[in-house]
């Protein structure tokens, strides 16, 4: 089971704010979206490009590289040039509390 990891506070959150977290082996990037949280693995599928440095658009982040799109909800590639999904992880909130489940990988 992996390890939940805590962010922050649901207020230090902005909508639309572009938040990164680096594991060991990952970088998540999270996003607020109305009340929800998401977040993804920071680094396209088609050819690592920095998706947090991408534009959002509901729950679509676009690649700055070559304009991928893919759904913060589920990681899901959805336009090319990208055709696998990228990582998403799971996200909770508690007592205005946001937390991040770590990658298997890097659980002990
Ligand atoms: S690196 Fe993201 S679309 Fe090419």
């Amino acid at each position: 089971m992996s390890d939940w990891v805590k962010l922050g506070q649901v207020a230090d959150f902005e909508e639309g704010q572009t938040v990164v977290h680096d594991f060991e082996y990952e970088t998540a990037v999270i996003w607020r979206v109305g009340e929800k949280f998401y977040a993804i693995e920071d680094r396209c599928s088609h050819d690592d490009g920095p998706l947090a440095e991408g534009e959002l658009e509901g729950c679509q982040i676009i690649c700055p590289r070559h304009g991928a799109r893919f759904d913060i909800r589920t990681g899901e590639a959805l336009t090319m040039p990208a055709i696998e999904d990228v990582n998403a992880y799971a996200l909770k909130v508690e007592e205005g509390i946001v937390w991040i489940q770590a990658p298997e990988e890097e659980a002990w």
